[in-house]
């Protein structure tokens, strides 16, 4: 768009800090570029790709876990909270990719892990070494229960099966692990624990971090009789049922923290449990998590009244305490998205050919609503250029939860390695690419002006030119069913967003409070998802494409 259809520029939207209009996306560090042809992904990697992360025209990076670990999570058992892992690279490298992130516009999210540590932390092995050690009560030791079995009936979360509990021979005592036995839970009623995690976020924060994404952050408060979870949920693991009223007084104090230095550093948190209202109350009175993720759209199907009700939730809970709300589509503990989209469609009853011909149009209407509803929109690397999982071949296996196909490697090109150099792993990158990495690949993709890759770059580059993408109000239009249609308003633009979620075509009438039903002449496409960006620019002429997504645009009267 130009500035002539007077919607560009500062547009009378509330600005409000950065990270309320900024996009995310989230770097999964093994997969996303080797430095070193070592096979497995590197902030070497990262640093040198941020330029077309830049292109692309995200905010800010959220960079998942790079710290030493045995990566038996992945990263997400971590034996030493203030330093990187040598698969990774160096601190040196971290504060040269911060620098340079910086210069290219870009902010940089690290995640923090307070809730367990790797059980081979010197803390944790020093713990284990005797009931008297120093660090003993830094972790939750309990007696056997009483027929000499776990303490209580919670379960893990890889493996709902397990007890959350292991033995330790040595010392004669079970230790509380919510995920896997490796990643012994912290026990944060113990004020050297909230010292020591202080610590780390200084660490990351005084290195120069503008975030801190709060890794299952709703754990770090348990009821401290841990009582048994009520027989309805058994098998569920207590970690997206934990929720826990001392959690609230720990994240005002780590808000404290945050908020006390300059330049508006935020913090996003993992709040897993299920109910929208529940992960709401995370936020405080604006007190305590900066952002929180919204989970059920991540788990949603590419279903109409399913993303009606979720945005509903999300506005009655989230927005309607004044908090701000985030929207997420894939991430690397879920099938990504188009995945799942296709295969919800096969389970009804959706032939192969016709999944074939709508797969990348779902994803791409999917993209106009994930960046136009009202929040912070987190992209998760890969999902620009229309990833789908990979499959695993059997025996190649590695992950304890099952999630390795949303981790395959990013493929950068067309060539057969896809820009994954072999230097010294020659059977190529730790995991299979995903599906069709000869066409969806970042090179292919950018020299494509009809390509998803540059479908997200346009709506992105929509919303930082209209601010009121991002920070105006929100109001449902009226639509048939199978549309979600909404406005955007400013005090000087309405945006109005159509997306149908069906394979017919749809008209919807261009209702609102200021302008009669029928006319569309003031209204013109700032995105179309349809059409390779035919249209964009031009008058709309009332026709919505199957699967297609369009944001209008008109300044307000
Ligand atoms: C949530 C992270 O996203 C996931 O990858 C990890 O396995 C668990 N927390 C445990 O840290």
């Amino acid at each position: 768009m130009d500035g002539a259809d007077g919607v560009d520029g500062a547009d009378g939207a509330d600005d409000g800090p950065w990270w309320k209009r900024a996009v995310f996306y989230q770097i999964y560090p093994r997969s996303f570029a080797d430095g070193d042809g070592d096979g497995t992904g590197d902030l070497g990697g990262i640093r040198a790709h941020l330029a077309d992360l830049a292109w692309l025209g995200v905010d800010a990076l959220w960079i998942s876990p790079f710290y030493p670990s045995p990566m038996v999570d992945f990263g997400y058992d971590v034996s030493d909270y203030c330093s990187v892992d040598p698969l990774f690279g160096t601190i040196e490298e971290f504060d040269a990719l911060v620098d340079e992130a910086h210069r290219l516009g870009l902010r940089v999210v690290v995640d923090w892990v307070p809730n367990h540590t790797s059980d081979r932390h010197p803390w944790f092995v020093d713990a284990a070494s005797g009931r008297g050690s120093r660090h003993r009560d830094w972790y939750v030791w309990r007696d056997p229960g009483p027929l000499g079995g776990p303490p209580n009936n919670w379960v893990s979360a890889f493996d709902p099966s397990a007890p959350a509990w292991t033995y330790d021979r040595t010392t004669g005592q079970w230790y509380l692990h919510l995920f896997t036995p490796s990643q012994p839970d912290l026990n944060w009623d113990e004020p050297r624990v909230v010292a020591a995690m202080h610590d780390v976020l200084r660490f990351w924060l005084d290195r120069g971090v503008d975030g801190i994404r709060a890794d299952v952050v709703h754990c770090i408060g348990k009821d401290p009789a841990l009582p048994d979870d009520p027989p309805e949920v058994a098998g569920v693991p207590h970690a997206v049922l934990n929720d826990e009223a001392v959690t609230h007084d720990r994240l005002r104090s780590i808000r404290r923290l945050v908020d006390a230095y300059p330049g508006d550093r935020m913090m996003v948190g993992e709040v897993y449990l299920l109910s929208t209202e529940a992960v709401a109350t995370y936020y405080g009175e604006g007190d305590e998590l900066h952002l929180a993720f919204n989970f059920p759209p991540l788990l949603a199907p590419w279903w109409e009244p399913s993303w009606r009700r979720c945005v509903e939730d999300t506005m009655d809970a989230v927005a309607g305490r004044g908090a701000w709300p985030t929207w997420v589509l894939s991430n690397h503990d879920n099938p990504r998205h188009r995945t799942r989209y296709d295969s919800n469609a096969a389970r009804h009853g959706e032939d192969a050919a016709t999944r074939a011909r709508r797969s990348e149009a779902r994803a791409r209407a999917a993209a106009v609503l994930l960046l136009t509803l009202p929040g912070t929109p987190f992209l998760y690397q890969g999902e620009e250029l229309g990833l789908t999982d990979a499959t695993i071949p059997p025996g190649r296996e590695l992950d304890p939860g099952g999630r390795d196909g949303c981790r395959a490697p990013i493929p950068w090109d067309a060539t057969p390695d896809h820009g994954w150099p072999r230097a010294s792993a020659p059977d190529g990158p730790w995991l299979p690419f995903p599906p069709e990495p000869g066409t969806r690949n970042h090179a292919t993709q950018r020299a494509d002006p009809g390509s998803l890759l540059h479908l997200y770059r346009r709506i992105i580059a929509l919303r930082r030119q209209v601010a009121t993408l991002s920070t105006g109000g929100f109001a449902w239009a009226e639509s048939p069913p199978g549309v979600l249609a909404f406005h955007r308003r400013s005090r000087e633009n309405d945006c109005f967003v159509l997306v149908n979620f069906t394979g017919e075509a749809a008209t919807v009438a261009p209702a609102g409070d200021d302008d009669p039903a029928g006319n569309w002449a003031s209204w013109k496409v700032g995105v179309a998802s349809h059409g390779e960006g035919e249209g964009e620019g031009a008058p709309y002429d009332g026709t919505l494409a199957p699967d297609g997504a369009v944001v209008l645009l008109r300044p307000r009267p």
